[in-house]
């Protein structure tokens, strides 16, 4: 009989929970084993693993965070790739892992698939960024937490006649900048897929404010490059891999100085990844749970669960992870009708 190791990889993101019980749910029903994995990968190095049947997962839809845990440990990085996992899958009788991850996690997903451990995917994250799905969970609820903030800051800025930037998650794809952005009504949005003119953006918001306008609202995803055109980051994580940060307070700075007006700077952080997830990324994150259970019940292993339009499909993971999805020139254009 099958017996499912169900993980949360990388960073956490709404949503994480709901796809766990999807997971646990659709398995079982089938008769499959299911057992969590705590903390990652870092779990099945480590032989942290714990049995989970349907009372393990009743009311944990409405949680944000991930009951199993999660860390950025890379069995590559941090241990010796497949065979760190092994004495853990021997000794628990674990033959399929469902790893619920972003980017990071499915490239590690894919090439321990690679060397032939029965893997499924699941695609989360906030960033919104992973190829060949048209969305992961995680991304609506975070689009929402920017959205609320930027309505916020922007009543706050009016009053005082002030630019507010505020900087937003995203790595190298500025999908939560675009959609927040669209949605509250930036001023102006800068992504990490678009140059910017700091100069001219300065010149177009004095403009704004001359003509009436109380108060400017600019978000900034954290992957664009600061006015120098170097990455702005904010040192590396406990395993070592490089954290985003701080080029919106760069921003801020350089566009106080140049328009005259009072700026203040907003990093959102990591309260977009935190709390309960929206109805929207609940019925997604299910979705992709059960999706993945269905895919280890018919044996499609080395393979990501994505969205196409409204239906759950397969697609090899390894086509999935190759680079980053970008925001495409199509949605910028649609959204460049609202700026200043
Ligand atoms: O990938 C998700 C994400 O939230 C990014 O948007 C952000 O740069 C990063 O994780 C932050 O990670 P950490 O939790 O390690 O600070």
């Amino acid at each position: 009989m099958t017996h499912i190791g169900v993980l949360t990889a990388g960073g956490d993101c709404p949503g994480l929970n709901a796809a766990i019980r999807g997971v646990v749910v659709r398995a079982t029903a089938a008769g499959l084993t299911v057992s969590g994995v705590e903390n990652g990968w870092q779990g099945l190095m480590e032989g942290r693993v714990r049995p989970m049947g349907r009372d393990d997962v009743r009311g944990i839809l409405t949680r944000g965070g991930t009951i199993l845990g999660t860390s950025r440990t890379d069995p590559y990085v941090h241990g010796s790739g497949l065979a760190s996992l092994l004495p853990t899958l021997a000794e628990t009788g674990i033959d399929a892992v469902v790893v619920i991850g972003g980017d990071g996690s499915l490239r590690t997903a894919a090439r321990l698939g690679g060397e032939g451990l029965s893997v499924v995917g699941v695609p989360k994250t906030i960033d919104n960024d992973i190829g060949m799905t048209d969305v992961s969970f995680g991304f609506e609820t975070a689009v929402q937490i920017v959205t609320d903030a930027i309505d916020r800051l922007t009543t706050t800025a009016e009053a005082h006649n002030r630019i507010m930037v505020i900087e937003v998650m995203g790595r190298q794809s500025g999908w939560i900048a675009t959609h927040a952005g669209l949605a509250g009504g930036a001023e102006a949005i800068l992504v990490p897929e678009t140059a910017y003119d700091l100069e001219d953006l300065a010149r177009r918001l004095v403009a704004r404010h001359e003509a009436g306008s109380a108060y400017s609202v600019v978000v900034v995803a954290e992957g664009v490059p600061g006015p120098d055109g170097g990455p702005v980051t904010a040192g590396k994580d406990a395993r070592g891999f490089e954290r985003l940060g701080g080029v919106g307070n760069v921003i801020g700075v350089e566009l106080e100085r140049i328009t005259g007006f009072e700026t203040r700077v907003m990093v959102l952080g990591h309260l977009q990844r935190g709390g309960t997830p929206t109805a929207f990324d609940r019925v997604l994150a299910t979705r992709f749970g059960i999706r993945a259970a269905e895919a280890v019940i018919e044996g499609d292993f080395g393979m990501m669960v994505a969205c196409h339009g409204t239906e759950m499909t397969l697609v090899p993971l390894s086509e999935s992870v190759t680079e980053p999805r970008s925001v495409p020139q199509s949605r910028l254009d649609e959204t460049g009708w609202f700026g200043v």
